[in-house]
């Protein structure tokens, strides 16, 4: 939905553009300040896109496991990485919905800007899953388009407003297709998400009534539901897997 993160012009066009309005760097710093990294963690990053926060995590953490449901996306951000020397990145190709750790229980995981592309009820499914990749204590830093109940319209357009007038018309015109083709969804359906699928909220701010961030610990093992109880999506799909 929404952009194609499988155009090679798209990928490589995606940091300069999300630097018009995104302080990027420091968005990596404080994800990883909220989630308290140390040298000893290992990190999973869902959606990771160009990998900018995983190279950052790289920077600060024994493993860093970077999923991507786009090719295209983790090629770039593989390249970037070896630009950047460094060989504890594990890059997979998968999504919220499929991704497979074949690996130990994490310390910390976190997602930006990717959870919106999944409806309501698959963002539930996915949580049990990610809750499953965490060790029991693990923390979960969300941070993406997510709206808060007052004022929702007022804010939504505030923000085509401001982003239209920070990098133009095309700019504006791209933050509303997000909200109406995407799935970025109220803060109250989040909280509800999170504390069922065993995650407590340890701490939430929405932006402008617009950006959500969300920092939580797993407090219990989330029952993982069979994917045999679930259609499956990749069935249909010409491309990819969610
Ligand atoms: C807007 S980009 C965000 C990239 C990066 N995390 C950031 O903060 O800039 C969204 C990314 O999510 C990925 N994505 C979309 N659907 C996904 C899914 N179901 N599971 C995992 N990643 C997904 C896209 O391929 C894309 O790389």
């Amino acid at each position: 939905m929404g952009t194609d993160y499988d155009d090679p012009a798209q990928v490589e066009a995606y940091d300069t553009r999300h630097a018009q309005f995104r302080d990027i760097d420091a968005e990596c710093s404080e994800t990883l300040d909220r989630l308290g990294v140390t040298p000893q963690s290992a990190l999973i990053e869902m959606g990771t896109g160009t990998g900018t926060l995983a190279i950052h995590a790289a920077r600060r953490c024994a493993t860093v496991y970077a999923i991507d449901v786009s090719r295209q996306m983790l090629e770039f951000a593989r390249q970037k990485a070896v630009g950047a020397g460094l060989g504890n990145i594990v890059f997979c190709h998968g999504g919220f919905l499929t991704y497979d750790h074949a690996y130990g229980p994490v310390d910390a995981m976190a997602t930006g800007m990717a959870f919106h592309h999944l409806p309501d009820f698959w963002k539930g499914i996915a949580l049990r899953r990610m809750n499953n990749m965490l060790k029991l204590g693990g923390q979960l830093y969300i941070n993406d388009v997510i709206f808060e109940d007052t004022n929702v319209a007022a804010n939504i357009s505030r923000w085509i407003t401001h982003l239209a007038e920070i990098g133009g018309t095309k700019l504006g015109d791209e933050v509303a297709t997000h909200v109406r083709e995407e799935y970025s969804t109220f803060d109250w359906i989040m909280d509800g998400l999170l504390t069922r699928a065993g995650f407590k909220i340890q701490s939430k701010e929405i932006l402008e009534g617009v950006i959500g961030k969300y920092l939580c610990v797993k407090e219990s093992e989330a029952a993982q539901p069979s994917p045999a109880a679930y259609p499956d999506r990749r069935a249909n799909a010409s491309s990819g897997s969610a």
